[in-house]
């Protein structure tokens, strides 16, 4: 008797720790408000671009196509994910969010209520911009007008609920990021556009069966759908000088004459062509840096 209740007793210990340290929500450093002073939104603008936001969170109907309304259905093989409203609207956007909830979203892809987001919302890559970051873009994003649009709630298979998440986040913790420091500032600010705030390794790094990236085979290329997505690894662009990288990042014309296509034409024309030519010169760098004839 005295033996069972005991081991009741550790099987529910470890039980409630195992809950806990799934479902804790995050720490997060900084409270309060989201900035407003002029600084904070010029910069959050331009981070909001080289985030890449707008190709998931642009408006979908020609009154809302100008905003950062959402609507956009993602389909991929765990259901279709919609991006939501994250204009300033009360009801159906993200009028009513404090900088935690900015920090706990884009850095621990938790809602502000401690439930999840599925990683359609490529939190993982933002999951190391500086809060600095977060908030500049949180200041731009209140800034702007509200639209109203209700966003559909993501269509998944049954089996999936937000809570797995959970699970999906610590083994995707587990299989590691690469978190290399370079002696070269450029390259290192180039590593934090490449790896986090454009989080091109979303589309060009492999992933497991469970979707999770596969940082051994960073930028190895992999499928999205019905397409193909080539490898930007030293191996692949073993051609390229840092020059070729910065025309192809502000024109999308790679180094053979073509222009590039598809999804790759999105990125170029309203993420990385804006960017300031000191930030495409960081990310030619960092991708072409195993090539030391570049130049
Ligand atoms: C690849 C597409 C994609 C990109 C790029 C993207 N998002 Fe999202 N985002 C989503 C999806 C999908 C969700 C909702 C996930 C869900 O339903 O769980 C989301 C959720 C959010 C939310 C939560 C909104 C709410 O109402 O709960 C915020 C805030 C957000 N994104 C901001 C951003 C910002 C800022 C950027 C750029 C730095 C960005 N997103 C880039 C797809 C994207
Ligand atoms: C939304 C998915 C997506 C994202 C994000 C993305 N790419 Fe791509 N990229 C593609 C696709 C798709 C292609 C192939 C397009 C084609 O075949 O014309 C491509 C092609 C390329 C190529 C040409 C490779 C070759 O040899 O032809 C380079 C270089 C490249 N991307 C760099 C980047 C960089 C740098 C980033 C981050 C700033 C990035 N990509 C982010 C989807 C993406």
């Amino acid at each position: 008797m005295f033996k069972k209740a005991v081991t009741m007793t550790v099987f529910t210990g470890i039980s409630a720790i195992t809950l806990l340290w799934l479902f804790l929500p995050p720490k997060i450093s900084v409270s309060g408000e989201v900035p407003i002073s002029g600084e904070a939104v010029k910069r959050g603008e331009y981070l909001v671009i080289a985030g890449g936001c707008s190709s998931c969170h642009r408006g979908q109907t020609e009154q809302t196509n100008e905003s950062l309304a959402g609507g956009l259905g993602i389909e991929t093989e765990f259901g279709t994910f919609f991006a939501p409203n994250i204009t300033p609207d009360i009801t159906t956007g993200i009028g009513s969010w404090g900088a935690e909830d900015f920090l706990r979203a884009l850095k621990h892809g938790r809602r502000p209520s401690g439930g999840f987001y599925f990683p359609s919302f490529p939190y993982r890559a933002y999951s190391k911009l500086s809060d600095e970051d977060v908030l500049s873009m949180a200041a731009y994003l209140m800034s702007l007008r509200p639209v109203s649009m209700r966003v559909p709630e993501p269509s998944t298979p049954p089996w999936l609920a937000r809570w797995m998440v959970a699970g999906w986040n610590k083994l995707a913790d587990l299989s590691g990021s690469p978190d290399e420091i370079y002696d070269d500032a450029l390259v290192e600010r180039g590593a934090y556009l490449a790896r986090n705030l454009g989080h091109c390794g979303e589309c060009h790094t492999p992933r497991n069966s469970l979707g999770i990236l596969d940082y051994s085979r960073e930028f190895a290329g992999a499928e999205l759908g019905d397409e193909i997505i080539e490898p930007i690894d030293g191996a692949a662009l073993e051609e390229w000088t840092t020059n070729n990288f910065d025309i192809f990042l502000l024109l999308g014309l790679k180094p053979d004459g073509e222009f590039v296509g598809g999804d790759m034409g999105e990125v170029i024309e309203h993420n990385t062509s804006k960017l300031t030519e000191g930030d495409r010169d960081a990310l030619a760098a960092f991708f072409t840096r195993h090539n030391s004839s570049g130049g």
